[in-house]
């Protein structure tokens, strides 16, 4: 299993902790795990950038470069993108990832 923790925008609130299965895409599995703030509203297809996340710095260069679909798609994230950002449908989770640390935007509409 692959931990991952969740960072809400509020940093008043505590991170949320998720076990995931290597293969999943971070959407996915927060989708599963009904994790609120990301809403993957086109289901992984690359179309809506509603399951934004800001990956912290330490873990940026643990992931595959921004594909430039996905680089495309990062100009439409309701929250301005910042250098960690990545659409979670696009993040694969591997045992490399495995303790991996995200913030959510502040809204992502
Ligand atoms: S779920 Fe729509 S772009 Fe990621």
């Amino acid at each position: 299993m692959i931990t991952i923790h969740l960072h809400p925008h509020d940093t008043t609130q505590a991170a949320r902790t998720l076990q995931a299965l290597p293969g999943q895409s971070l959407m996915q599995a927060a989708v599963d795990a009904n994790w609120p703030g990301i809403q993957a509203d086109c289901g992984g297809l690359l179309t809506c950038a509603t399951c934004h996340v800001v990956v912290h710095s330490d873990w940026q260069g643990k992931l595959p470069p921004v594909s430039p679909d996905e680089d495309g798609m990062l100009a439409f994230t309701a929250q301005t993108r910042e250098v960690g950002s990545r659409l979670s449908c696009q993040i694969e989770l591997t045992p490399e990832l495995d303790g991996l640390q995200v913030t959510l935007p502040a809204s992502q509409y």
